[in-house]
């Protein structure tokens, strides 16, 4: 964990007293914490720092850490290394997504960006050459060890699954100005977001609205670590709403009565704009787009998406 890291950051299970955290360091390669604590002063909890990584997961999603299906899986690890670097690798199928939803950032102020849900860390590297800080976050394990082994040897290796046990290796070397210095990864809850109010100028959440089991929660953990001003939020999703993530009484569109009887962006366009009050100061849409977006499971199966962008700022 970089050392920097630890202004940032708050006790997740201490969201409204924003308690702080007190490092304990036991080995350290540089401005990077290698194995150590954060301690709540507040309620005592300890969060690890574990070959780099500092986990800041609130007690109740501890199990997610040791599940090895899902998104810790060998499968997703391919998938989303392809689906984050395939232009880097000239892969003629590859999108150009993360290139799209960075392009929005062309002219932020520098500040602080946090992005959520971040995965093996595309938006993330791309944030930092437009934000003076930037802090990746993610539930998978898996997703934020391979993130910060990038960041680290600036090179990318990995198998690349054809079919079964059948791979075949890609690798490349990063030399696209990214700045490493003040970029981190860390494992953290999009439901219980370790850091203060008001921390961030820039806040991206791509693609996970869908993935959590309470989603106006997320929207307001957003906007509480969101600046009030000189902030943007990048939101996109598909809303591809599915019964085994979220309770459909938590679906935020695509019912067929109620208030969210409507298509995932109006209700997004509602919520910007200070329905219910989740995004207090409201957000002006500046931009509004469908983003294609391309998945690759196997050599055979491929999920293409049309990710609903939506850039607000306030
Ligand atoms: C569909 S993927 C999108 C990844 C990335 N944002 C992108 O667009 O390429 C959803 C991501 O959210 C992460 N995720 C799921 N639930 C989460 C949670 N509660 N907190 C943080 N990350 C979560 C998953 O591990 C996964 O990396």
């Amino acid at each position: 964990m970089k050392k920097w890291l630890q202004n940032k950051l708050s006790c997740p299970e201490c969201l409204y007293t924003e308690s702080r955290l007190e490092l304990e360091i036991q080995t350290e390669q540089s401005d990077d914490v290698i194995e150590g604590q954060l301690t709540c002063a507040t309620c005592g909890r300890s969060y690890p720092i574990q070959r780099g990584i500092a986990i800041l997961l609130p007690e109740k999603s501890l199990p997610i850490l040791t599940e090895s299906r899902g998104y810790n899986s060998r499968g997703m690890l391919s998938s989303y290394l392809w689906s984050h670097y395939s232009d880097l690798l000239h892969d003629p199928d590859a999108t150009d997504a993360y290139k799209v939803w960075s392009s929005c950032f062309r002219n932020t102020d520098g500040g602080c960006a946090l992005d959520i849900g971040c995965s093996v860390g595309r938006l993330s590297f791309e944030m930092t050459r437009t934000h003076k800080q930037v802090i990746g976050m993610d539930t998978s394990i898996s997703f934020i060890r391979k993130a910060r082994e990038l960041m680290n040897r600036k090179h990318l290796e990995f198998d690349m699954i054809i079919e079964g046990m059948m791979t075949k290796k890609q690798s490349c070397v990063f030399d696209n100005g990214w700045n490493y210095r003040n970029l981190d990864f860390i494992v953290a809850d999009a439901l219980a977001l370790p850091f203060p109010q008001n921390t961030f100028s820039t806040v991206a959440s791509v693609n996970i609205l869908e993935k959590v089991p309470d989603p106006m929660l997320h929207l307001l953990g957003v906007n509480r670590v969101l600046n009030d001003r000189n902030a943007m939020f990048l939101f996109s999703d598909p809303f591809s709403w599915d019964e085994a993530f979220i309770d459909p009484e938590r679906w935020l569109s695509g019912k067929t009565e109620g208030r969210y009887a409507c298509r995932g962006t109006e209700t997004m366009i509602r919520i910007f704009s200070g329905e219910d009050g989740i995004f207090d100061p409201p957000l002006n849409v500046i931009t509004k787009q469908d983003v294609s977006w391309k998945i690759r499971k196997t050599e055979n199966l491929w999920e293409h998406i049309h990710s609903q962008m939506l850039i607000g700022k306030r």
